[in-house]
Formats: C-alpha cells, sequence, structure tokens
C-alpha cells in the first residue's frame, strides 16, 4: 500500500451509541482498523446491524460530532484527524449519501435547485459558481428536469438522485455512499450505481456499503468485512472474497464464486476461484472444451 496515497486512516476505531434513558449505551463497533488509498472503490460489507451505517457515520465525523456515545481510536481523513475537524469542514472534502436519502433532504428548501445549492450556501460558494455548480449536478445525475420542483413531490429513485446530487456538487474527494441503491429497483439501482462508477473514473475515492455481492466483486478493489460489530477481515476483494465463508456471516456469496466453487467440488476445475462474471465465463468454456 503505497502510505503517501491514504486518504483514509482508521486506528482502533471503536464506538457504542448513548442510549436515550441517558444511562445504558448500545455497542455498534469494536477495534475498526484499515486504509482507504486515493481514486479507491472501497466496499463496506456485513449483515443487518453489523454496524455498517455506523462506520459510514463516524467517517464524515457525525461520529463523534453528531451522535452521542463513546468513540475511542481515531479516524484521519485527508490528513485530518475527525475528532478535530468540524463536520461541515469535513463535508466539502468528504460526503455521505445515507441510507435513506430522505434524511438528506433539509427540509427547508421549495425546490430541487435550492436543495442542491444548500451545501454551497452554507460554505459561502458565490452564487454564480453556485449557479454553475447545481446546473452541471444535475446534467451528471440526470435530473435537470426536476430543478423547480419541491423535493417533497419526488418519487424515492428521484430524491436518491437528489441526494447523492447534493453530495457531489460539494466537489468532495472522497463519497462515502451507505447501502444507497437498497431501497430501489433493479433499473433505479443500476441508474445510480452508473454515476457512482463514473464519479470513481473521474478520480473520486468511493467508499461504499453494500450487500450486492456480484457488483462489490466486480467494481471494488478493496473489502471491509463487518459481521456482528466486529471487523471480520479487510483487503483485496479478490483475497478476500476467495477465502471467505460467506454463509456464516450471514452474507450470500456472489453468484460466481458459488458456480465456481461447484466446479472445484465436482472435479472439474481445478485452479483458483473465480468473483467476476467474464472469469467464470471463461472457465466454463474452458471446462466445456476439456
Ligand atoms: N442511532 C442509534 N442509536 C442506538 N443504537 C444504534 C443507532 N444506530 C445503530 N445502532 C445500533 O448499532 C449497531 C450497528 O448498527 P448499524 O446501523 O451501524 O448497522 P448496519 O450494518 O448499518 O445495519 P443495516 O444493514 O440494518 O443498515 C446495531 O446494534 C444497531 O442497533
Ligand atoms: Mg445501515
Amino acid at each position: 500500500m503505497d502510505i503517501e496515497n491514504i486518504v483514509i486512516d482508521v486506528k482502533d476505531f471503536s464506538f457504542s451509541y448513548a442510549m436515550s434513558d441517558g444511562e445504558t449505551q448500545k455497542n455498534a463497533l469494536n477495534n475498526v482498523n484499515f486504509k482507504v488509498c486515493k481514486g479507491e472503490f472501497f466496499c463496506i460489507i456485513g449483515a443487518n446491524e453489523a454496524g455498517k451505517s455506523t462506520l459510514c457515520n463516524a467517517l464524515v465525523g457525525l461520529i463523534p460530532h453528531f451522535f452521542q456515545g463513546n468513540m475511542t481510536g481515531d479516524i484521519v481523513v485527508l490528513g485530518e484527524n475527525t475528532k478535530d475537524a468540524t463536520v461541515a469542514d469535513l463535508a466539502s472534502k468528504i460526503g455521505l449519501v445515507f441510507q435513506d436519502p430522505f434524511n438528506q433532504l433539509t427540509y427547508t428548501t421549495t425546490s430541487v435547485a435550492e436543495e442542491l445549492a444548500y451545501g454551497l450556501g452554507n460554505i459561502g460558494v458565490p452564487r454564480a459558481e453556485m449557479h454553475r455548480r447545481v446546473k452541471e449536478v444535475a446534467k451528471t445525475m440526470r435530473i435537470d428536469h426536476l430543478l423547480q420542483k419541491n423535493p417533497l413531490e419526488l418519487s424515492g429513485g428521484q430524491v436518491q438522485r437528489v441526494a447523492l446530487g447534493s453530495v457531489f456538487v460539494m466537489n468532495p474527494e472522497i463519497i462515502v455512499l451507505d447501502e444507497c441503491t437498497a431501497q430501489l429497483d433493479p433499473l433505479g439501482s443500476k441508474e445510480i450505481f452508473d454515476v457512482v462508477k463514473v464519479l470513481n473514473e473521474r478520480g473520486i475515492t468511493v467508499v461504499m456499503a453494500d450487500n450486492d455481492m456480484e457488483r462489490v466483486a466486480e467494481y471494488s478493489d478493496h473489502v471491509l468485512v463487518l459481521h456482528e460489530n466486529k471487523q471480520v477481515t479487510w483487503g483485496a476483494t479478490r483475497e478476500v472474497f476467495a477465502d471467505l465463508d460467506f454463509s456464516s456471516l450471514n452474507l450470500r456469496p456472489p453468484v460466481y464464486v458459488s458456480i465456481v466453487e461447484e466446479y472445484i467440488r465436482r472435479g472439474l476445475w481445478k485452479k483458483e476461484v473465480a468473483i467476476k462474471e467474464k472469469e467464470v465465463i471463461t472457465i466454463s468454456r474452458e471446462i466445456l472444451n476439456q
């Protein structure tokens, strides 16, 4: 790993939420350690309640600055310790797209254009520049036709695009996406994901909590695996997926891994496990030609 290029460094991070009774705490994550390099496509996987959203909240400083609780360890984003930075300051470097896009709306604006401009206003971007950036982002997100609409009148997929747009408009170097396609139908999900891919190709570092294992296998460089509030492993996706016992983590393996494992079990294939569609096609052809 190229130390010069590390943009996120998570060091022994643990967090427990303070409960509303003011006395008890809910443990959410323990001793998480990993690094993300510039330009990477990094995925976080784990079953329900594993701690994915907690980690996403921590990466952008909402933990410890917004959520009450007990945090130990450090998270350093682009050289800045999140404990010492403000959330607003971090927002222009690292943006979070929430798991529920409706949480992203400010509920203080009357049009999508205002919604997109909101964060820019907070950091004092001049009006002309604001207009330019809102227009550009609306085009990328294919929401130009919605700019004058009231955000409360949008469909789920449209809200998701506005949510992503309101993060992207800040020009962050890193975007964190918390299962941002989980609530969409396959077409809506593909549309959002295609935009994320374009952003990544433009050099933006992407950190994505995602349980679509085929997609994680296909696109991520590195993957972090969480289970029951703990880190199971992290590393290059190919290496992690080749060894991972998915079922014990309540996760479904990528279908391509299952197919090749079956080939291996039947003695048809004696080499390594594949994790991507194209690789399985090649292996299947080879087996058929044997
Ligand atoms: N605001 C909160 N207050 C108290 N406990 C919380 C809060 N948010 C999450 N938790 C608890 O922290 C643990 C980790 O939850 P988290 O939401 O981070 O998991 P997740 O992997 O994102 O789950 P999901 O797949 O359901 O989105 C769970 O036990 C959860 O109940
Ligand atoms: Mg979550």
